[in-house]
């Protein structure tokens, strides 16, 4: 058997990474449209060094266990809740992840979502298409202006940053809340700092930019939405347990919010039958805000870069859990000298 390092990734990807991958390691890519189930998966990750996921594949216990040689689970995402971080660390497995690259896409994708709700792009799309625009109505499809308009962003990270950015042009009025303060952002784009719920309560547009974690899941529930305005809309490019779903429908079916527009939810792919998809109000797009061909080929390069990185025993930049590197660095060694 070749000694080369053994890698396995989840799917095919965009771009150049595999190529790259296949200059220093032996790789064997799913092939699938659906990702590998979790036999196959275990079974494919069973003898592997280092493994490229996506965050459609659970990185837990079972898998870890699965896999006993394994040293790296490159994550093309920047996001990272579909990895059992501690678990890794337990075993000594360096976890990394592709923040900063998809900011800008995604930023705009979240953008793409207010303007389509706000001015009810989807509606007026189906009304040409199915043979319902019969006259220019003065009172026809009539929206709201985002122009002028107070944004809230929940979350002031690289995405959050590039929200307030486009919003700064649309002459909108910035709210953010965040772990910690960013004073940079307050500068350069007038944001003001507020709690969640006063940022709830002051908003026209909600945009979630924060990670899933223990303390954010279902922030937004029946409580904090009743905090909202009725003319206000909720955005998400996020995560989908960012929001109680089941609250969602309530609240825009009762008018306590006026609409939403989800790049994520809860689960994915959203159920045909979801009663979400059942409201006017409400838009569903099937998580691509970073779905550009040149951001996803920089993530995928971004992942390539940060496994093979790890490979000649560097920890990356974007390491999850840096500080095992000295106990990694150990296993790295006896691994390949
Ligand atoms: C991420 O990187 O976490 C995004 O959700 C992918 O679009």
């Amino acid at each position: 058997m070749s000694d080369r390092p053994r890698v396995f990734v989840t799917r095919n990807l965009p771009g150049r990474a595999i190529e790259v991958l296949r200059e220093q390691a032996e790789v064997e890519v799913w092939p699938g449209e659906m990702p590998p189930s979790p036999e196959e998966f275990r079974d494919r990750a069973a003898s592997c060094d280092a493994i490229l996921t996506l965050l459609t594949d659970k990185i837990d216990e079972a898998l870890l266990d699965a896999a006993p040689s394994l040293l790296i689970v490159s994550n093309m995402a920047t996001g990272f809740d579909n990895v059992d971080v501690a678990a890794a660390a337990r075993r000594n497995v360096l976890v990394t992840r592709t923040p900063g690259v998809l900011s800008e896409t995604t930023a705009d994708f979240a953008f793409a979502l207010i303007l389509a709700a706000a001015r009810r792009v989807v509606e007026g799309d189906c009304y040409a298409h199915d043979g319902s625009w019969r006259t220019w109505g003065p009172e026809t499809l009539l929206g709201h202006d985002v122009y002028g308009a107070t944004l809230g962003i929940v979350g002031m990270g690289g995405i959050g940053m590039e929200v307030a950015k486009r919003a700064r042009g649309f002459g909108m009025r910035i709210l953010y809340t965040s772990r910690t303060r960013k004073l940079d952002v307050e500068r350069d784009f007038g944001a003001e700092f507020r709690s969640l719920e006063d940022l709830l309560r002051e908003s026209d547009f909600v945009t979630l930019h924060a990670p899933l974690t223990d303390e954010t899941r279902q922030m937004i529930n029946e409580r904090t939405l009743r905090l909202m305005k009725p003319t206000a809309v909720l955005i998400n490019t996020g995560r989908g347990p960012l929001i109680d779903q089941a609250a969602l429908y309530v609240a825009l079916k009762e008018g306590v919010i006026a609409g939403a527009a989800l790049d994520v939810t809860d689960p994915e792919p959203m159920p045909k039958f979801d009663p979400l998809l059942t409201l006017p109000n409400v838009i569903v797009t099937p998580h691509i805000a970073s779905a550009s061909v040149a951001t996803r080929s920089r993530m995928g390069m971004l992942a390539a870069e940060n496994l093979l990185a790890a490979l000649r025993g560097e920890v990356p930049e974007h390491a999850v859990n840096p500080e095992i590197a000295d106990s990694w660095r150990e296993r790295l060694k006896v691994r390949f000298g």
